[in-house]
């Protein structure tokens, strides 16, 4: 069970103040100020599901992950993105509530499997997917810039 000030909720529109809360996380993704572009964030809330721990008690968001849903040959399948919660509310069950609510989402929309992506080194997310009954699959990620800039 949350306390009674935190609701997760999915986020379907942006405000100043949504916008603000989700800087300062990703803030705290990249280790360093991060801002991101409105008009990109507003298409990534309309074509994915960004699901958000709200604290009421400071009315901000405390904590986010991206589900995106994905119907391929093999099914409908999902990724989970970009995991985050604030510094100060980490070790409470927090993140795994998130995930616990990202997960059952993904299957009310038809998803039959997520998969995602996790640096060996973030040690507490790596623990967290394994104990949520997530396995590892030995594959080769291969991805290409496309950018121009060297
Ligand atoms: C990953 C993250 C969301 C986890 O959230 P959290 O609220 O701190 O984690 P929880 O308190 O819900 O803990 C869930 C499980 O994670 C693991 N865990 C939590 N803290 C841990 C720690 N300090 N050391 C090792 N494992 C830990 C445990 O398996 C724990 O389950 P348990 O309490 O039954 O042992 C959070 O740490 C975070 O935002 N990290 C930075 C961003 C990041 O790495 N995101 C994932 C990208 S792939």
């Amino acid at each position: 069970m949350l306390k009674n000030n935190l609701v997760i909720k999915r986020v379907t529109r942006l405000s100043d103040k949504v916008l603000e809360d989700i800087n300062l996380l990703l803030s705290q993704w990249y280790k360093k100020s991060y801002s991101i572009d409105p008009e990109y964030l507003t298409l990534v809330i309309k074509n994915n599901y960004l699901i958000a721990l709200y604290d009421y008690d400071h009315g901000s968001i405390v904590g986010i992950v991206t589900l995106i849903k994905i119907p391929k040959l093999s099914g409908v399948k999902g990724s989970i993105e970009h995991l985050i919660l604030d510094e100060k509310y980490r070790g409470q069950g927090l993140g795994e509530k998130l995930m616990v609510y990202a997960i059952d989402f993904a299957k009310s929309l038809g998803i039959n499997t997520l998969f995602l992506t996790c640096e060996s080194e973030r040690e507490v997310a790596n623990a967290l997917y394994q104990k949520l009954g997530f396995n590892i699959k030995k594959t080769n990620f291969y991805y290409l810039n496309l950018n121009n800039s060297k």
